[in-house]
C-alpha cells in the first residue's frame, strides 16, 4: 500500500487532523522540510515515527506548537527563551528546554529537556489549530538520508510506510530548523546551525552564542543526532570540491548557473548565488544527482566569506560528503 498525498483544502485538513488526534502518523509541510507528524503527547504514536523512520530511539523528536503559550505548557521557558521565541516564533527556530511532564520519555529519548518550534507554514499551522494538540514531528526521511522538500520527496522515501502526506508544495526554507540549547540561559549554544544565525541570535540575547557541533561516528553520545558525520546523505558517494569538473559518470553540482548549454550531468543550486536560492534548492539537487545513475557527485564548496545561511549550508554539505 502505498502514502495518499492529499491536497490541502479544509476537509482534508480536517481528516488528518482527525487522523492526528487519534494516534496516527500524517507527513507535512513545514517552511524548512517536510515533518513526519505525531500526537506528541501520545507515547504510541511516537513511537510509531522512530519505527517508520528506522530512527534510533536515543535521537529525540521536535516538539510543534502554535505559539509561545502552547510552549509553555510543555517546557519551563525562561526569559531568554521567551525574548527568542517572541522575536523569532512562528519560524525556523527550535528551542530546547526542561521538560514538563506531561511530554512523554519516547519524544525526549528519556532525557530532561525537549525541542520546541512554532512553525510559520500556514498549512502546519491550521492542522495544529484542528489538531489542537502539539505534533512531535522529525524531518519525513528515513534515518540519514536527505530531508525531504517536497510531498514527492517524502513519498519516494516513506510512501510505504506511512498513510498520509499533506501537499503543500516547495518548501520555502529548504534546510531543518536551527536548534538552540537554552536549558541553561546563561549558556546558550547552536546545537545545529539554520536559517536563523546565531548572530541574529546574540542581537536578541544579548551574549555570544557558540555552534557546539560536536562531530561524533556513532548516534550512542549524540548531543544531537543532527551532529552525525553522516547525515542529510545521498547514497551515491559525494565530494566537496572547488570546482567541479570530470567525466559522464559524475554528476557536478554549481552553486550557481554556469553560462551557456549544458550536458545532462551538470546540475546548480541557483541561478545567481543567492543563499536562500541555495538553500532552497539542495536538497531537491541532491536527490536528483542521487537518482541519476551516477558513480559520484561532485558539489561546489560555498565561499569562505559567505555569511548567514553559510553556516548552516556548511554544515549540511559537509555531513552529506561525510564517509560511514
Ligand atoms: O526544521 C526542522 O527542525 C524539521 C521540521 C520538520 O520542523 N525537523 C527536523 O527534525 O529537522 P529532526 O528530528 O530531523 O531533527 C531534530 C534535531 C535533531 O538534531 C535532534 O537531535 C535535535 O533536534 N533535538 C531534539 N530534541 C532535542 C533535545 N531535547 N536536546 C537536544 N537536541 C534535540
Ligand atoms: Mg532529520
Amino acid at each position: 500500500m502505498k502514502a495518499r498525498i492529499h491536497a490541502p483544502t479544509l476537509s482534508n485538513l480536517q481528516r488528518l487532523a482527525a487522523v492526528l488526534r487519534r494516534g496516527g502518523l500524517v507527513a507535512i509541510p513545514t517552511e524548512t522540510v517536510y515533518g513526519l507528524a505525531a500526537h506528541a503527547l501520545d507515547a504510541k504514536a511516537c513511537r510509531a515515527i522512530f519505527q517508520a523512520k528506522g530512527r534510533p530511539a536515543n535521537d529525540p523528536l521536535i516538539v510543534h506548537v502554535l505559539d509561545l503559550a502552547h510552549a509553555e505548557e510543555l517546557a519551563e521557558f525562561n526569559d531568554a527563551a521567551r525574548q527568542v521565541a517572541r522575536r523569532f516564533w512562528p519560524g525556523p527556530l527550535t528551542i530546547v528546554l526542561p521538560k514538563k511532564s506531561c511530554v512523554p520519555g519516547i519524544v525526549t529519548s528519556g532525557g530532561d529537556t525537549v525541542a520546541l518550534r512554532a512553525p510559520a507554514h500556514p498549512l502546519a499551522r491550521q492542522l495544529l489549530r484542528l489538531a489542537g494538540v502539539p505534533l512531535a514531528a522529525p524531518s519525513a526521511n528515513p534515518f540519514s538520508y536527505i530531508s525531504p522538500t517536497t510531498a514527492a520527496h517524502v513519498q519516494q522515501g516513506l510512501g510505504r510506510r506511512i498513510r498520509h502526506i499533506l501537499d503543500g508544495g516547495s518548501c520555502t526554507v529548504g534546510v531543518e530548523s536551527t536548534v538552540l540549547d537554552l536549558a541553561n540561559p546563561s549558556k546558550p549554544r547552536i546545537l545545529r546551525p539554520g536559517a536563523i544565525t546565531a548572530a541574529q541570535l546574540a542581537k536578541v540575547l544579548k551574549r555570544k552564542v557558540p555552534t557546539k557541533t560536536r562531530s561524533a561516528k556513532s548516534t550512542a553520545r549524540l548531543l544531537s543526532p543532527g551532529l552525525l558525520d553522516r547525515h542529510y546523505s545521498p547514497r551515491t558517494s559525494l565530494r566537496l570540491t572547488g570546482r567541479p569538473a570530470a567525466g559522464k559518470l559524475t554528476a557536478l553540482i554549481f552553486l550557481r548557473q554556469p553560462a551557456g548549454r549544458q550536458p545532462a550531468n551538470v546540475y546548480w543550486l541557483s541561478q545567481r548565488g543567492a543563499l536562500d536560492e541555495i538553500a532552497r534548492n539542495l536538497y531537491r539537487v541532491l536527490r536528483e544527482a542521487d537518482t541519476g545513475g551516477y558513480r559520484e557527485i561532485q558539489l561546489e564548496k560555498l565561499p569562505a566569506t559567505a555569511g548567514g545561511l553559510a553556516a548552516a549550508l556548511n554544515d549540511r554539505m559537509k555531513r552529506a560528503a561525510a564517509k560511514l
